[in-house]
């Protein structure tokens, strides 16, 4: 059975004073340990949210929200690989669709950043999703099949298992819509078909899917009830104890 995972991703919000109130505030909470649990934080909170979960009995792990795919250069303002092990972060968001809206990433570069960012151990939370005009033209799947095969292009049988995918259609970020529960599991039970296509039907039970887009305690129950939703990336209800802590808790 695949461990249900849910993972904050803070975005462009909470300096490092706010960080260390919101994550003093989760790690006295009575957290489910059977749940991944992780926050993918700024840049800049990065070390003291390191400090704070290392000094505590927590299972909480931390993470960056983009990273670049060398190791070290002439790449002014990008952080490496290298530097977020260094500090032991366990994951790294990439290709969330604001940073391909926005700052222009494409597929081709978001593939190298996750081959990198395998070959240094970070586990890469891939986002992919469609456009509302897209799923309103019959062509989300044809989307999220381009997007997979793109990003995933020359990673490993051995690797792919490591590899968390965060459906996120775009029309429901940040936006209170949520896919309702049966398109979400639907779209995810798509991209485990094609992970069996291509790797094996064996890789394709272990990758972890989640579900990314408005989530929230009043509908985490429902979308964690099928069968292929494996886990939510949370944006806005991540930035609250309350509802973060609710979100872990899914199942209680
Ligand atoms: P949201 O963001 O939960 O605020 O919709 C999710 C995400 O963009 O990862």
């Amino acid at each position: 059975m695949r461990k249900p995972i849910i993972v904050g991703n803070w975005k462009m919000n909470l300096g490092v004073k706010e960080a260390k109130k919101l994550v003093d505030e989760l790690t006295s909470m009575d957290l489910d340990k059977n749940v991944e649990q992780g926050i993918c934080v700024p840049f800049v909170d990065l070390t003291t949210v390191k400090e704070i979960l290392e000094s505590k009995d927590t299972l909480i792990s931390f993470g960056a929200q983009n990273m670049y795919f060398e190791e070290s250069g002439a790449y002014t303002g990008e952080i490496s690989p290298t530097m977020l092990k260094e500090i032991n972060a366990k994951y790294v968001i990439l290709g969330h669709s604001e940073r391909r809206e926005y700052f222009k990433e494409d597929d081709e570069l978001i593939n190298k950043k996750v081959l990198s960012a395998l070959s240094h151990d970070l586990i890469p939370i891939l986002c992919v999703g469609e456009t509302l005009s897209e799923r309103e033209e019959g062509n989300a799947k044809d989307k999220v099949s381009s997007q997979i095969k793109s990003d995933l292009k020359d990673v490993s049988k051995e690797e792919i298992e490591k590899v968390v995918i965060a459906y996120e259609p775009i029309w429901a970020i940040g936006t209170g819509k949520t896919a309702s529960s049966d398109d979400a599991e639907d779209m995810c039970k798509y991209i485990r078909n094609l992970i069996e296509e291509l790797y094996t039907y064996e890789e394709s039970q272990k990758v972890r899917i989640q579900y990314g887009g408005s989530m929230k305690p009043e509908n985490v129950k429902e979308l964690l009830a099928k069968e292929n939703i494996d886990g939510g990336l949370i944006g806005g209800a991540s930035l609250k104890a309350d509802s973060f802590s609710k979100l872990i808790n899914f199942s209680k």
